[in-house]
């Protein structure tokens, strides 16, 4: 095959843009056992429904942590919580939802103190100041929104697949569920989906005292 040059799209593109920079996914120096946390998943998940966010389809999330002695803390829409959108052509940011206040969910939940996830929580709560921890669910072929959230979130990966990425500005990454432990910045905007055929689960905390560059 020629190329035929009179195809070929000059996207003029600076030097700085030819070169992906990951800076906003950042691996920390940290990792905890994949067997175990997969195991901890399937335990919660035979009692445990996942909440919808107050009727998002393709969405997900089991709160693992609430503000103290308060379980309306974790239901509805506060299993989701602020973030911002430009849902159409004018691109004018929107808000949505409501806003919530992380530094109260400060407890782990007691149903879940004989699993895997309480070590987890133990470990990454001593090391960051930690707002709500989730596990959070993106259902087969779907997508999240274009939206920015109040804070930088931790991801440990515990199920995906190839077809699962996250995208932050221009930059796209697949974060591998193998007990590594990341913080990505979700003050910018960014979208997640999962273009594979399983159920993509992530343990998903938002970091109160994380700042990127
Ligand atoms: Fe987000």
């Amino acid at each position: 095959m020629t190329l035929d040059s009179k195809n070929i799209v000059n996207l003029d593109l600076k030097k700085e843009e030819k070169i992906l920079n990951f800076s906003d996914f950042q691996k920390q120096n940290l990792k905890f056992d994949i067997v175990k946390l997969q195991e901890a998943y399937s335990q919660i998940i035979q009692t445990k429904k996942f909440e919808d966010g107050g009727g998002i389809s393709h969405f997900g999330a089991i709160c693992l942590t609430r503000k103290p002695g308060d379980p309306e803390s974790v239901k509805g829409s506060k299993a989701r919580g602020l973030y911002w959108t430009k849902p159409d052509k004018s691109g004018k940011e929107v808000s949505r939802d409501v806003n919530i206040d992380e530094a109260e969910y400060s407890e782990f939940i007691p149903d879940y103190e004989s699993t895997y996830f309480k070590e987890v929580f133990d470990v990454i709560s001593s090391k960051y100041k930690l707002g709500r921890v989730r596990i959070l669910l993106k259902e087969p072929r779907s997508t999240l929104s274009w939206h920015r959230d109040p804070e930088p979130r931790l991801h440990i990966p515990i199920i995906t697949n190839p077809g699962c990425l996250m995208v932050i500005d221009n930059v796209a990454k697949h974060m591998p569920a193998d007990g590594s432990v990341w913080i990505t910045n979700n003050t910018k905007y960014h979208n997640a989906f999962n273009g594979g055929e399983e159920n993509r689960v992530h343990l998903v905390a938002c970091v109160l005292d994380y700042k990127f560059n």
